[in-house]
């Protein structure tokens, strides 16, 4: 038997995978890393030069500036869990397709499945549309927490975006600031499913 954790033997088929064609193009698949326990799911687009050169996801100028956006919150990149939309870098980082994204959405089901965060934050409208109907504008929707059955989702702009324009960097700022403030209440409502109180009430009102 396998001493895989159950995340740790899907990056394994993450790996090996050949479901559409950027399989035979990447150096290395990009399943995603982080906390098994993490409470944050990030979910990013797709990898891209030095993420596809490395195995890892946001290792280059957005991961950076990831990092900083974590740092603000007093979270570290270990903390949470990062993933993308497609497992793969998609050839000249163009946009991926929606086959890509379809043969690669099982995995992420499945990600979200065996973490079960608290709390998703989608970044840039590849993933932002994995949660959001097809013609939602991330202008009009980044930073207002949408809750679902098992989690909240968080869409936010991709770091890339904010990186080329100010505006939107100032918008991902007052974004990540929200995500302590989401998170309270959906710890507590975690960790007593069934209780209603005056402050749940309160804060339960965020959404
Ligand atoms: N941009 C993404 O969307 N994902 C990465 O992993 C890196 C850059």
């Amino acid at each position: 038997m396998s001493d895989l954790s159950p995340l740790a033997a899907l990056a394994q088929t993450i790996h090996y995978c050949r479901f559409c064609p950027l399989g035979k193009l990447r150096t290395h698949a990009v399943p995603g890393e982080g906390a098994e326990d993490a409470e944050i799911l990030f979910i990013g687009e797709a990898p891209g030069y030095h993420e596809d050169q490395r195995g890892r996801p946001f290792v280059g100028a957005s991961g950076r500036l990831l990092e900083k956006l974590l740092a603000r919150i007093q979270l570290m990149r270990e903390q949470v869990y990062i993933t993308n939309i497609i497992k793969c870098r998609p050839n000249n980082n163009r946009d991926p397709l929606p086959d890509e994204i379809a043969a690669c959405t099982p995995y992420l089901r499945q990600q979200i499945s065996l973490l079960s965060p608290l709390l998703i934050v989608t970044l840039g409208r590849y993933s932002m549309h994995h949660f959001f109907p097809p013609h939602t504008s991330i202008t009009r929707v980044h930073g207002q927490p949408l809750e679902q059955e098992d989690y909240v989702v968080l869409p936010m702009f991709h770091p890339a975006a904010a990186l080329r324009n100010p505006q939107w960097m100032q918008a991902m700022e007052a974004d990540f600031d929200k995500i302590p403030h989401i998170l309270q209440p959906l710890r507590q409502k975690r960790s007593q499913p069934n209780q209603t109180g005056p402050d749940d009430v309160e804060q339960l009102s965020l959404f």
